[in-house]
C-alpha cells in the first residue's frame, strides 16, 4: 500500500473550473506501489480497533536527519484531492475557533483555515464577508482593488477606507478607465469639510503614477518596482481600463511566509463550511462568489441519505468544484463519500474536545480505528481522496499519531482555543490560587461545541422560539471557558516542531516518508500502552 506517498506539487493546485471529479483523478507522482496484503491490513485494524491516541507510543528508530528545522523537514501534504498544504494543520468550522483572523494565520503558517456556518439561515453575507476578508489578507496580485469614482467625494473615499481596512483606493472613472490613486496620507490635514472636496484634487494623477499595461507576473513587478522605486503597481490593459494592482507590502509579505497556502492569483487560501439542509446551496453559490477554496459539507452524521443528496444537489449546481464532506468514521461510511464523488473526508465522530456525542448517545469510533478504517476505504479507491482528522488531538504528539494513522491532515478546535484570533468576547472570572488562597481576575475565551445548546441557540435564533422547540433541541456539545492566551501563532509553529522531531525519532526524512514506513510495518512502530505506561507516558 502507498497510502501517504503523495508530496505536493503546484500542478496539483485547483483549477479554478474543474470537470468532474473522476475527470480529475490523479495517481500522486511518488507513490509506491501497495505492499500491504489483506491480512496486513486486518491485522493492522485489529490493533486499531477500540484504541485512540493515548492508547499508543511508537517505538523511535534510527535517525537519518541532521536537523529537525521545520524549514528543512518537507510536510507537505493535502487537505483535499487538488488543494496542497505545507503544513498539515486545519483550524475547525467552529464559532469560536475560526473566523478570518484566525483563518488568516493558519494560511499564512501553511494550513487552512475553515469559516464555521454558525450564522442564522439566510444571514449568508456575514460569512461570505469572512472569506472576502481573508482573500483580499494579502495578495500576489490583487484583480478587483477597492476602487473610488474620480467624481466621489473625500469623506466617500475615507468611508470606504475605514469599512475595508485598506489605506490605498484605486480611482477610476466610469467606464472603469485609471485616473490615479489615492492614499491615506493624501486625507490628512484637509481644512474644512471632507465631503466638499473631489477625489481628483487630493489624488496621484495617473500621469504621475507608473503604470504596467498588460498581464505581469510578481516577479517581474517586483523588478520593476525595485526600478522605479515605487511600492504601488496598477495594472490596466490596452484601453487605459483598470485589471489590477501589485503592493510591494504584498510581495514582502509573500517572501516571508514561505510557506503560506496561497491560490494562483497568490491570494490566501480559505475555505467555509455549510450545512446539508436549508440554504447549503445559496450559501455555496454566494461563498464561491467570494472566492472560497474549498467547501465543506459539515453534518454531525455524514453517512447518512441528507448527506448523499446534498452531494448530489452541490454536484448538479457547482460541478467539480472542490468539496469536503463528513464526519465519518468507518470504512463504509468512507467509501459512500468517496462513491458520492468528495475531494476529501472529515474523520470524526465524538472525539472533539466540545463534543459529548458519545456520552449523550453511545455513538462513535475511537479516532485512532476510525482513521485507519476509512485509510483503508481511500486505498481501496485508489488513494486521491484526502482525509482530515477532525478532533481529539489534546497534545502535540497526537499530530503525529493521526497523520502516521491515516490523515493527510488534522483538524484542531480546541488546540487554538483562547487564542486573541479566535472569535469572541473576553470575559473575566475570579481565580482562587491554590497556593497563596489569593482570589485574581482571570481573563478567558469561551470555546463551545458547535451542536451546543448555546451554538445551537446563536446559530437558528430560537431566543424568538417558543419553549417545546428549545426542549427539543438533542445538544451533543459544551461550552467550556479557556484562558486566554497570545496569538495562535506560536501554538501552529509550535505543533510544526514537534512533528517534525516525531519524523526525526520516526527515522524518515520527511512526513510522507514516515507513513510510508509506518505503514510498510506498523508493527514495527506501534506500542500498545497498559493503564501503567500511558499513565508514564502523558500524565503529568
Ligand atoms: P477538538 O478536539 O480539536 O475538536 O476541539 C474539534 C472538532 O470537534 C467537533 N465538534 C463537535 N462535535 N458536538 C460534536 O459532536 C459539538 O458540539 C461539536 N463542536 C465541534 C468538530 O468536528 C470540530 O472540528
Amino acid at each position: 500500500m502507498g497510502p501517504f506517498a503523495r508530496t505536493g506539487s503546484n500542478s496539483l493546485d485547483r483549477a479554478d473550473a474543474r470537470p468532474q471529479r473522476d475527470q480529475t483523478k490523479m495517481k500522486p507522482a511518488n507513490a509506491r506501489p501497495s505492499t500491504m496484503t489483506p491480512r496486513d491490513q486486518r491485522r493492522l485494524l485489529d490493533l486499531a480497533r477500540g484504541c485512540t491516541f493515548d492508547d499508543f507510543l511508537f517505538t523511535p528508530q534510527f535517525s537519518v536527519v541532521e536537523s529537525r528545522d521545520p524549514y528543512s523537514i518537507d510536510l507537505t501534504c493535502r487537505v483535499s484531492e487538488h488543494i496542497v498544504l505545507h503544513r498539515p494543520i486545519v483550524s475547525a468550522n467552529m464559532d469560536t475557533v475560526t473566523r478570518a483572523p484566525m483563518a488568516i494565520v493558519q494560511a499564512e503558517e501553511g494550513g487552512l483555515g475553515i469559516i464555521d456556518r454558525g450564522f442564522r439561515p439566510g444571514d449568508i453575507e456575514p460569512q461570505v464577508r469572512e472569506v472576502e476578508i481573508v482573500k483580499r489578507t494579502q495578495h500576489g496580485i490583487i484583480p478587483d482593488p477597492y476602487t473610488v469614482s474620480v467624481s466621489a467625494t473625500l469623506a466617500d473615499a475615507s468611508d470606504l477606507m475605514a469599512r475595508s481596512g485598506v489605506g490605498t483606493l484605486v480611482v477610476i472613472d466610469e467606464s472603469r478607465k485609471l485616473r490615479g490613486l489615492l492614499t491615506e496620507r493624501d486625507l490628512r490635514f484637509i481644512a474644512g469639510d471632507l465631503a466638499s472636496v473631489p477625489v481628483s484634487q487630493r489624488m496621484t494623477p495617473a500621469e504621475a503614477l507608473i503604470v504596467h499595461a498588460g498581464s505581469i507576473s510578481v516577479e517581474e513587478a517586483e523588478l520593476v518596482m525595485i526600478e522605479r522605486k515605487i511600492k504601488k503597481l496598477p495594472l490596466v490593459d490596452e484601453s487605459g481600463v483598470l485589471i489590477g494592482l501589485i503592493t510591494a507590502k504584498d510581495i514582502l509579505k509573500q517572501k516571508r511566509l514561505p510557506f503560506a497556502t496561497r491560490d494562483r492569483q497568490g491570494r490566501l487560501r480559505v475555505g467555509a463550511a455549510i450545512g446539508a439542509k436549508g440554504d447549503y446551496l445559496e450559501r455555496a453559490a454566494e461563498l464561491i462568489r467570494a472566492g472560497v477554496d474549498v467547501i465543506v459539507i459539515d453534518i454531525a452524521h455524514g453517512h447518512s441519505a441528507v448527506m448523499a443528496r446534498a452531494i448530489h444537489e452541490f454536484r448538479r449546481r457547482f460541478g467539480g468544484f472542490e468539496l469536503i464532506a463528513g464526519n465519518v468514521a468507518t470504512t463504509e461510511s468512507a467509501r459512500f463519500l468517496i462513491d458520492h464523488g468528495v475531494n476529501g473526508i472529515k474523520v470524526g465522530i465524538g472525539p472533539g474536545g466540545g463534543c459529548t456525542t458519545r456520552i449523550n448517545t453511545s455513538f462513535g469510533v475511537p479516532q485512532v480505528q476510525a482513521l485507519v478504517e476509512c485509510r483503508l476505504a481511500v486505498e481501496e479507491a485508489g488513494g486521491s481522496t484526502s482525509l482530515i482528522a477532525d478532533g481529539g488531538v489534546r497534545r502535540d504528539g497526537s499530530l503525529a499519531e493521526a497523520l502516521m494513522c491515516g490523515a493527510d491532515c488534522v483538524m484542531l478546535g480546541s488546540a487554538f482555543a483562547g487564542t486573541q484570533e479566535t472569535p469572541g468576547e473576553i470575559i473575566h472570572k475570579s481565580v482562587l490560587l491554590p497556593e497563596s488562597q489569593k482570589v485574581v481576575q482571570v481573563a478567558f475565551k469561551v470555546l463551545r461545541g458547535m451542536a451546543s445548546l448555546g451554538a445551537i441557540k446563536d446559530r437558528l435564533d430560537v431566543e424568538d422560539a417558543d419553549a417545546v422547540d428549545l426542549q427539543a433541541i438533542g445538544a451533543e456539545g459544551m461550552e467550556i471557558s479557556v484562558p486566554l492566551r497570545g496569538s495562535a501563532r506560536p501554538v501552529f509553529q509550535d505543533m510544526i516542531k514537534h512533528l517534525c522531531s516525531s519524523i526525526s525519532y520516526g527515522g524518515a526524512r520527511s512526513l510522507s516518508e514516515l507513513k510510508q514506513l509506518f505503514w510498510e510495518q506498523p508493527e514495527r512502530y506501534l506500542v500498545k500502552l497498559s493503564a501503567a505506561s500511558r499513565r508514564e507516558s502523558y500524565e503529568r
